[in-house]
């Protein structure tokens, strides 16, 4: 007899034992964000495996979390530029591409001798193309025709959102910053796909938990959660951040409403004049918050007000 999913946990493991243990189809949505295999440093994992065997490791995990998914069930995944082609190509046998989604980013990568980087992918993949949950109406946002133009034949409901999403990264001067964990996703983010594409009590699955993120928006949106985290220590301070989810500071990370002008929020800017040189030595002492992230760069400060839940209004 399978163990069931331990609801309002997370496990303490390796995805690829632990998931193999619960029943098939017991999740209704999957977020994953599993390590981009680009050198990153967790305190656990080593991120650098030989190409193949990173995406042998990608096939496991995925159809790991197919067959936990429930029939009609959801399944996200976030991934960078190295891998993403080879994500949808490994998915086309196994779920239906709803979106494919950029997460245009804020606080991007400075890069000297080429484009800067400031774009994540986020797969949105359904079981069965047919049977899946939606919530339209949950998810609109107020459409140009509504904010710029004063436009009657505007949806007064507001319009979907577009697939390309504007999130500041989680710097580590906001408030939302965990500060121990390398590389965290804004909440907003994870508002906005579980409010879209789960109802309420519907159990949510974080098979690569980290900081957190997607439990704490599960459990702010009503929806039950479990995750699955390799490191004792995310996963120990992951499950007390889940566990105080209605204490989570209101980020400033969220998408600005379509056609308003981005403003600050809890972190005011510095003033070019005032702002004070950070030497190399600083950065280190500073650890990983400030300005250490998935590319390893950081930017000018102009996060976006929160618009309201989920950016959903
Ligand atoms: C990209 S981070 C997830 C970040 C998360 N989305 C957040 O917002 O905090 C990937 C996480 O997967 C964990 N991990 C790596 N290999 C794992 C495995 N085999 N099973 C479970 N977790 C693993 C790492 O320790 C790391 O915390």
């Amino acid at each position: 007899m399978p163990d069931s999913p331990p609801v309002g946990r997370i496990v303490r493991g390796d995805v690829l034992e632990v998931l193999p243990a619960w029943p098939e189809g017991c999740v209704d949505l999957v977020f994953a964000d599993p390590p981009f295999n680009i050198r990153y440093q967790y305190d656990k994992y080593r991120d650098d495996l030989p190409p193949h065997e990173y995406l042998a490791w990608t096939e496991k995990w995925v159809d790991a979390c197919l067959r936990v998914l429930a029939p009609a069930g959801t399944f996200w995944i976030a991934i960078g530029d190295e891998y993403a082609a080879e994500i949808r190509v490994l998915m086309r046998r196994r779920a239906a591409l709803r979106n494919w989604v950029i997460w245009r980013y804020t606080f991007g990568q400075c890069c000297k001798g080429k484009f800067n980087r400031a774009h994540a992918h986020l797969f949105y993949f359904v079981k069965d193309r047919r049977h899946f949950t939606f919530n339209a109406d949950a998810a609109r946002v107020p459409s140009d025709r509504q904010l710029k133009y004063a436009d009657l034949r505007a949806n007064p409901k507001g319009k979907l959102p577009d697939d390309v999403w504007t999130y500041s990264r989680v710097c580590g001067t906001f408030k939302e910053r965990v500060g121990w964990h390398p590389c965290q996703m804004p909440v907003a983010i994870l508002r906005r796909i579980i409010t879209a594409c789960s109802k309420p009590k519907d159990l949510v699955l974080d098979p690569f938990a980290g900081s957190g993120t997607t439990l704490v928006a599960a459990a702010q949106l009503g929806r039950r959660w479990v995750g699955v985290e390799l490191s004792e220590q995310y996963a120990a301070q992951a499950e007390q951040r889940a566990d105080r989810a209605d204490q989570e500071p209101v980020s400033v990370v969220n998408e600005p409403p379509a056609g308003a002008e981005p403003c600050v929020g809890d972190e005011p800017p510095v003033p070019a004049a005032g702002r004070r040189r950070r030497t190399r030595r600083a950065a280190g002492r500073e650890g990983p918050g400030l300005f250490q992230s998935r590319d390893r760069q950081g930017a000018e400060p102009l996060p976006f007000t929160d618009t309201g839940p989920g950016g959903a209004l």
